[in-house]
């Protein structure tokens, strides 16, 4: 790992203009400059640089950050990638941060498996080009394929020769440790001790991480033979978790982002011939249905997929499911059905470039519509089919997460299925309650189980009086959206801001306080640890804790410390919360009209947060406990009912406590409403 001073050094001396201008041409705008957005295509400039915050940002797709979030994003590198980049690019040495025994151990193992498939990607393609069985057999196989010299040299197209253990001996030979061999996968141990290569007799297909490196191998045969496998493809190891990676994303993620778009097919060789035809913006599952990790790879380049399929409809059928995974993250998704007996291998490989872009441009049907007449073509006027129809149909409208687009497609589809929309929307709604309540039970459980119970967490801000188990807050709506992460979001874009600030605590005659200062930090942490409660949303608790942790360290400022925080998701998240200062600002224009030092208008507005951040607390157990007097079960018992009324009262008054606070303070709860 890079160290923290490593990090301080290449956030100090990277300066925006300059990293952006070895990839935009800019020019001035006042105190900024502007180019065209390399995120996007556009034709009038967006992409906005600032010197004087060290950040940019473009205004048509948003995109954009400090140096190194451009650099992570324009180069498509991790975070500690990205940092190193600029370390070389400023002349920075970089000092990692020593490791232990057991970091060194696993990360040795890794590295050394990446080792062994560099290595065996070379064997195999060196096999391939310049052996004679290599040549005649793999390389004859790939020219009757159609495939050109380069397009095959460019995906690193290998050979593995027939005899069992051709690359093992090598590579043994060569050095290499047997157990990490056979770690990777490239070869297995047989019972009796001896390695042999997994891909003997096939043509070998590498698959590449995001950032170009082998981690797994796809073998196909070379004669048709029903009993064996076509492809045989390298087994999950430390480094291979199939359902991370798509094959072809090295080669493509550039066109995909150029083109806004990600066309998804099912195989090696449709990825390759696609490329070939001069279609990059191309991957392919390998013939598995999508796992949610490859939907969030595609996620991080567009949010727009085209599903190129067979013309035959077995397979369509097949993966449906799995792209209402597609929908459920927010993508736009449209279908391409190709003709009767083409796949993308075989119809790119008799087209030409436009004409393969003009078939797609031509054929694309968004995927509601796609699958309402799929379905529709099968049920014919049978009034159950239909009902089941209209169900399956609404199931895959309801994941969509976006509303505006949730209630267009409702709209298409009462008028394709000719039902009334009020209905697809009521039942639209129903899945929705039953997905959060589910998703809710779901997190519940996760929480139990991993001992960082909501219950232990937030109810003992009122347990004390009535010690009893109190119910724990409804989740009203889908997952990831707990209402309460708002209000921790707010006291986290807080703290980042101001947390190591000190804010005055005023004299407080009724509990007997004399003024003090203390950290925004140590004020909140005591607000809050006073009542209980801990942070839900779990990046953001991290930051609190480490924020408590860190805030009476010499020189500690939250924005500077957290913005080169090694974890990329801390940095990341620090950056937005810390880039609109306007928000701030305007907040201190409105407590100013009578004149306030700093430290007093800090006191309130941590008291104001941390107050709605309670109140919200408060209001998520009222309602649940409103909720129980609806239930038939707890009304028709009586002691129940009394206790559940008793619950109610105390909450109520905890309710109007925290109001009183608030008064105590001078400002009313109208004032919550940030
Ligand atoms: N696949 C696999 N293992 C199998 C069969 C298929 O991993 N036993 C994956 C491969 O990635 C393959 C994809 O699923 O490319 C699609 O399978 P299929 O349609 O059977 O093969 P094609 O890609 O059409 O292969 P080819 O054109 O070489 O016959
Ligand atoms: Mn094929």
């Amino acid at each position: 790992m890079i160290d923290r001073n490593t990090i301080e050094q290449i956030m100090n001396a990277a300066k925006i203009e300059e990293v952006v201008s070895d990839f935009v041409a800019l020019r001035r705008r006042g105190v900024n400059l502007i180019g065209l957005c390399p995120f996007h295509n556009e034709k009038t400039p967006s992409f906005t640089v600032s010197p004087a915050k060290n950040r940019c940002k473009c205004f048509g797709c948003g995109k954009g950050g400090n140096p190194v979030h451009f650099i992570m994003e324009h180069e498509q590198l991790s975070y500690p990638d990205a940092l190193r980049w600029l370390a070389k690019k400023y002349h920075i040495e970089i000092k990692e941060r020593e490791l232990t025994d057991e970091e060194k151990e696993a990360q040795s193992m890794r590295e050394s498996m990446f080792v062994v498939n560099q290595y065996a990607q070379q064997y195999l393609t060196e096999t391939l080009h310049n052996s004679s069985e290599g040549r005649a057999i793999g390389l004859n196989y790939f020219h009757k394929r159609g495939l050109r010299e380069e397009t095959i040299k460019k995906f690193g197209l290998g050979y593995s020769p027939e005899r069992r253990d051709s690359f093992a001996s090598t590579a043994i030979k060569a050095g290499y440790n047997p157990d990490i061999i056979a770690r990777t996968g490239v070869c297995y141990s047989t019972d009796d001790g001896r390695l042999v290569d997994r891909f003997w007799g096939r043509v070998t297909f590498p698959v590449h991480t995001i950032s170009g490196k082998v981690v797994a191998f796809g073998g196909r045969i070379l004669q048709n033979n029903p009993k064996a496998a076509k492809y045989v493809n390298s087994p999950e190891s430390d480094i291979y978790h199939k359902s991370d990676h798509l094959y072809g994303l090295y080669f493509s993620k550039k066109a995909i982002m150029q083109h806004d778009c990600c066309i998804l097919v099912e195989g090696y060789l449709d990825v390759i011939s696609m490329h070939q035809a001069g279609i990059e913006n191309v991957v392919a599952s390998s013939g598995t249905s999508l796992t949610t990790g490859q939907i969030r790879l595609i996620h991080r380049f567009t949010n727009n997929v085209t599903l190129l399929y067979d013309g035959d409809k077995a397979g369509i059928k097949a993966s449906l499911r799995g792209i209402d995974m597609l929908l459920e993250e927010g993508m736009n998704i449209n279908v391409v059905l190709l003709p009767e007996g083409e796949d993308p291998d075989s119809y790119a490989q008799s087209h030409s470039t436009e004409e393969v872009e003009e078939y797609i441009k031509n054929n694309k049907v968004d995927f509601i519509k796609f699958k309402t007449n799929l379905l529709m073509s099968e049920v014919g006027d049978d009034p159950q089919n239909r009902a089941r129809l209209i169900g399956d149909i609404v199931r895959s409208i309801a994941v969509i997460p976006n509303d505006i687009l949730r209630s267009e497609y409702m709209r298409k589809c009462s008028e394709m299925l000719q039902v009334s929309e009020q209905l697809l929307v009521s039942e639209t709604a129903k899945i929705r309650i039953k997905h959060a309540e589910e998703n809710y039970k779901h997190k519940q459980q996760e929480n139990t189980a991993t001992e960082n119970s909501v219950s232990s967490n937030q109810t003992e801000l009122v347990q004390e009086a009535t010690n009893e188990t109190l119910p724990q807050p409804t989740i009203h709506v889908g997952r990831d959206e707990n209402p309460l992460y708002n209000k921790e979001r707010a006291i986290i874009q807080f703290i980042l801001r101001n947390g190591e600030k000190l804010l005055l605590v005023p004299e407080n005659k009724i509990s007997n306080i004399t003024s003090f200062t203390e950290s925004v930090i140590s004020h909140i942490y005591y607000s809050l640890n006073g009542d209980g409660i801990e942070f839900l949303h779990p990046l953001y608790k991290r930051i609190f804790e480490e924020a408590v942790e860190r805030v009476s360290d010499d020189g500690f400022i939250a924005e500077q410390y957290f913005l080169s925080h090694p974890d990329a998701e801390i940095s990341h998240l620090t950056a937005e919360l810390c880039s609109d200062r306007y928000i701030l600002s305007k907040l201190f224009c409105e407590n100013n009209n009578e004149e306030r030092n700093e430290s007093a208008v800090l006191f309130e507005q941590a008291t104001r947060l941390t107050i709605a951040y309670k109140q919200s607390i408060v209001d998520d157990l009222l309602k649940q406990t409103m909720a129980q007097l609806k239930d038939p079960a707890i009304t028709a018992d009586s002691a129940r009912c009394m206790q559940v009324m008793q619950e109610l009262k105390y909450l109520k008054e905890t309710q109007q406590a925290l109001n009183a606070l608030l008064a105590q303070y001078g400002f009313g709860s109208a004032a919550l409403n940030f």
